[in-house]
């Protein structure tokens, strides 16, 4: 099969300009670098040269591909030598000003026949080209950073783009070993778009009060399964990228508020606690390392009450059972008695909620998380409610660590922290899909890895139960009123129909 580019042009050679060389010399294109900095494309070009040399030290390629690989990269001294490039990438400073100069400039000196595109990450691909005389050969090429290890490239067609350039760019990005994702011209794309849902949320439920930021952390690693808490996260990227992109997105998508940024951010970011970078984000580094912040351990409570478990609580035969297991006493009369602590385990309901309806008395009563098996996970959450009694809260933590495994006690919350958490990645990776912003296997391709998670979000959404999560998400709007929580369609009706997410329309 014969290679889609031959003659690729790389502007801008930066981190990503230069991971984009790589991998477009490594698939065999002769590759031509431009900098406007001087000095700056015949760095990268050495740079890469010393990289290929370490992969060869480690036997991931030969001598002879590195000496082909190297002898594949020029540097270019003007624009005017791109003439024959087939395939122009742009990758400088992002600034719609910048780009569109130079799209301007390249439209002058490129051959008719060659595709440009850009590798911006915020920007309108239509913006991009919307003074050129050929729009349809421009679209977006945005690639993650380090290009050489995302593999994945998100392919943005404008509403001018023609289907075949989407075609092209698509066939080439396999031949980079990359996997092509096609998303339409939209604020966010699809990875930066679905992305929305785990620091925002995660936000959400800090700003309640529902517990602090390494518990948040601990809790969606342990149960949910995320590699970094959304905390490490946000100090991992730096609230200077991050805050203005959740507000960016929030704009572009006129106030929704599935998007809604915090003020916990913009504040954190007014007074400089922007993270790792910085020493000090939502943790302390020292020599680049955060400081732990040690966790409560579970009380010893020495005669541990009875327990009485909500006839409607999720997985109720399994909790019951994991309570005789623990041998623990266990009452199984129509209401509880006197002395029992009162169990519930809601979906998207918070403890308080569930007291009043079922009319238990308060005082006693917490809430634990069972959305997910409690095999399956490596930590329990137990809420309590604003009328919980300390020693009922003690009894219920020291209870729930009987077998050794980690408890997070929290405040009362609609969806604890995993549900609330998960139903709005899912809620968001949904809505993507019913705009029409890409397939829903390029929506799960690109977020797990893109974004790294565990699964794609409408596998998991499918994997949760599309019914659970619909019914989590009209809870919690139910309890905090917040159009936030408002089901998207595409999960609404896939719910109802007992469709997988991953379903789409004949
Ligand atoms: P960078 O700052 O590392 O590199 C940009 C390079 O472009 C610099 O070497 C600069 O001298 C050069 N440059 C600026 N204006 C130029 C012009 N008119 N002509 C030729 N060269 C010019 O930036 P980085 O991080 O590589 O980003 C480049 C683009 O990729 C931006 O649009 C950015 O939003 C996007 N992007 C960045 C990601 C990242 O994680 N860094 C991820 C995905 C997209």
């Amino acid at each position: 099969m014969s290679l889609e580019f031959q003659h690729v042009a790389i502007i801008g050679a930066g981190a990503m300009g230069r991971g984009i060389a790589q991998i477009a010399a490594q698939a065999g294109s002769q590759v031509w670098l431009l900098d406007t900095q001087a000095g700056a494309a015949q760095q990268a070009r050495e740079a890469l040269g010393v990289q290929w040399h370490k992969l060869q030290a480690k036997g991931k390629c030969s001598a002879e591909q590195v000496q082909q690989w190297r002898a594949a990269l020029h540097v270019a001294g003007s624009v005017s030598d791109l003439a024959t490039a087939e395939l122009i990438v742009e990758a400088v400073v992002e600034r719609l000003d910048v780009k569109q100069a130079l799209f301007a400039q390249l439209e002058e000196v490129a051959s008719p026949q060659a595709v440009l595109v850009s590798n911006t990450s915020s920007l309108s691909i239509a913006a991009i080209a919307a003074n050129l005389r050929q729009p349809g050969r421009v679209a977006g090429y945005h690639f993650f950073n380090p290009v050489p290890l995302m593999r994945v490239v998100e392919v943005v067609a404008s509403v001018r783009t023609d289907a075949e350039v989407v075609e092209r760019l698509v066939r080439y990005a396999q031949a980079m070993g990359h996997q092509a994702v096609v998303a339409q011209d939209t604020p966010g794309f699809i990875v930066n778009h679905a992305g929305r849902g785990y620091g925002t949320e995660a936000l959400r439920l800090l700003g309640e009060g529902v517990c602090d930021v390494a518990t948040a952390d601990r809790i969606l690693r342990d149960q949910a399964g995320f590699r970094l808490g959304p905390f490490e996260l946000f100090d991992l990227t730096g609230l200077d990228v991050s805050h203005p992109v959740m507000e960016s997105i929030y704009q572009q998508y006129y106030a929704e508020p599935r998007y809604r940024p915090s003020v916990i951010t913009a504040q954190r970011l007014a007074a400089g606690l922007v993270g790792r970078k910085k020493g000090q984000g939502f943790y302390r580094y020292v020599d680049n390392q955060p400081q732990p912040v040690a966790e409560a351990a579970a009380p010893s409570v020495p005669d541990l009450p009875p327990v009485w478990v909500s006839p409607k609580a999720a997985r109720r035969a399994e909790l019951l059972q994991w309570l005789k297991d623990q041998q623990l006493a266990i009452e199984t009369g129509a209401v509880a008695s006197s002395k029992a602590l009162i169990v519930v385990a809601p979906l998207g309901f918070d403890v308080t909620t569930l007291a009043a309806v079922e009319g238990l008395d308060a005082s006693r009563t917490v809430g634990i998380d069972l959305l997910l098996p409690d095999a399956a996970t490596k930590r329990r959450v137990v809420a309590t409610n604003p009328a919980t009694r300390q020693d009922m809260r003690q009894a219920a933590h020291a209870l729930f660590a009987r077998d050794g495994k980690p408890v997070s006690m929290i405040r009362d919350s609609a969806g604890f922290v995993t549900q609330r958490v998960l139903a709005a990645v899912v809620n968001i990776a949904s809505d993507i899909c019913q705009q029409g912003i890409c397939s829903p296997a390029d929506l799960d391709l690109a977020v797990s890895l893109g974004l790294g998670y565990p699964s794609g979000p409408l596998a998991w959404g499918d994997a949760l139960g599309p019914n659970n999560v619909l019914e989590i998400l009209f809870n919690m709007q139910t309890v905090y009123g917040d159009p936030r929580y408002r089901p998207s369609p595409w999960l609404r009706r896939r719910a109802a129909l007992g469709l997988s997410l991953l379903h789409t329309e004949a």
